[in-house]
């Protein structure tokens, strides 16, 4: 039998997996062990399994399912596709775009927005909001990285469109209960105005794309073989990276930050320093902090038999701390990624793993690179000033209270 973590009759765990979904699958783990039965009452039962070996088996093996809702606000582009035909042809054009070369090349687009962020809005001396700081920096890199400085395309009504539309989201999916979308609130009318927005921008640019290594091109180029995206596919895929690629890369960067400025002693400059940050802050704090995927064939998990059918979540956060796998997994470390360490493959996926594992993982990467680089040349992080107090997991894992850190020359 598979340990059952239960809750009260009909509601089960549902009210705690809306609070604290996180305290929940760390509390399934500690009492239940690496692979629990979640009774969510009358929604039926919730498989997790914690341990490397079963996230391997359900990441390769599971089937990700309609994201219904996503799709519905914004478009069936490839982070919205359930595993299968459509999604492979998909996944299949997308990919040489972050190529590693192609990416190189995109490193001018995207030091622009850094450096005129840095220049004209942090000052030594004065607090930062390192949340609202790096999702303005992230939209602003990946509507550049989109669209280059292709003329008349209007990249500022991109970007605040891109701003509200990630917080839209994140309420439609995290705030229970919602208003219905159908209902004329102020919010649902920006939603439908601000997607159209994009979809104008896209068009536009579309039409007069330059010769920058832009995202855009990338799409555009897929055309040259035959086969590639129509013109309605394309806009969709767009929208998919301006969604899947901005706010994780963007708390990420909080959380590097943040870290980083409680933590002194790891202070540093290189490239290579920078990218050890952005691993440790996404091993302690995953943006995408659980995955789900469902069963169509049974699968043997630690001894035991998950049936066809079943709906299974792995916790990239649950893992990430997992004692049997991690030294002091609560603690900021850089040397694990700067030492060479042999922990097995599945112990971390802060990018998923599989046939779905993060296409943006090496832009994400690079632009983490790039922003850590540019910030420790310039300042040193003061501590923040309140301490953490917890996190909030919503489409993005976020701190809470939002860090604000003094600037200090470097
Ligand atoms: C730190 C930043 C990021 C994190 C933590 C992250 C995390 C993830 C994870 C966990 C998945 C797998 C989802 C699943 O298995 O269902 C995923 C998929 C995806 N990500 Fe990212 N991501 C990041 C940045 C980006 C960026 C920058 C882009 C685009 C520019 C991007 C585009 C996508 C897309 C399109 C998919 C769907 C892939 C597929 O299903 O084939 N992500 N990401």
């Amino acid at each position: 039998m598979i340990p059952r973590f239960t809750g009260p009759p009909l509601l089960g765990l549902n009210l705690r997996f809306l609070r604290d979904p996180l305290g929940m699958f760390e509390q399934a783990r500690r009492d239940h062990g690496d692979l629990v039965e979640l009774d969510l009452g009358v929604a039926g039962t919730l498989h997790a399994a914690f341990h490397p070996d079963g996230v391997r088996q359900v990441l390769q093996r599971g089937r990700r399912t309609h994201r219904g809702l996503l799709r519905e606000l914004l478009g069936k582009g490839l982070f919205t596709t359930p595993s299968g035909d459509d999604w492979m042809r998909r996944r299949r054009l997308m990919q040489p775009l972050f190529h590693p070369d192609r990416l190189a090349e995109a490193i001018p687009l995207l030091r622009r927005p850094i450096v005129e962020a840095l220049d004209t809005r942090w000052r030594a001396g004065s607090r930062v909001d390192l949340a609202a700081e790096m999702k303005r920096l992230t939209v602003a890199m990946m509507i550049d990285a989109t669209f280059g400085g292709a003329p008349g395309v209007d990249k500022a009504a991109a970007r605040e469109a891109l701003s509200f539309l990630l917080g839209y989201v994140d309420e439609q999916l995290f705030r229970f209960p919602t208003v219905p979308r159908s209902l004329p609130t102020r919010d649902n009318r920006r939603y439908r105005r601000d997607i159209a927005v994009l979809r104008r921008v896209i068009e536009d640019a579309m039409r007069r794309p330059g010769d920058e290594p832009t995202f855009l091109n990338g799409l555009l180029d897929t055309r040259a073989s035959g086969g590639g995206f129509t013109d309605e596919e394309l806009v969709d895929e767009v929208l998919s990276i301006f969604i899947a690629g901005t706010e994780t890369t963007g708390t990420a960067l909080t959380w590097a930050l943040h870290l980083l400025s409680q933590h002194p002693e790891q202070r540093g400059t290189s490239a290579e320093w920078a990218r050890a940050a952005v691993s440790e802050a996404v091993r302690l704090y995953p943006p995408a902090w659980a995955l789900r995927r469902v069963l169509d064939e049974p699968l043997e998990i630690g001894g035991h038999e998950v049936p066809a059918g079943a709906r299974v979540i792995v916790s990239s956060y649950v893992t990430h701390r997992h004692p049997d796998i991690w030294d002091h997994p609560g603690q900021f470390r850089l040397d694990r990624w700067l030492e060479p360490a042999n922990r097995p493959r599945f112990s971390y996926f802060p990018f998923g793993a599989g046939a779905h594992q993060c296409v943006g993982n090496a832009f994400a990467l690079l632009e983490g690179e790039l922003v850590l680089t540019e910030i420790a040349r310039r300042f040193q992080l003061g501590p923040p000033e309140r301490p953490l107090t917890g996190t909030k997991p919503a489409i993005a894992l976020t701190p809470v209270p939002a860090p604000q850190p003094l600037l200090l020359p470097a």
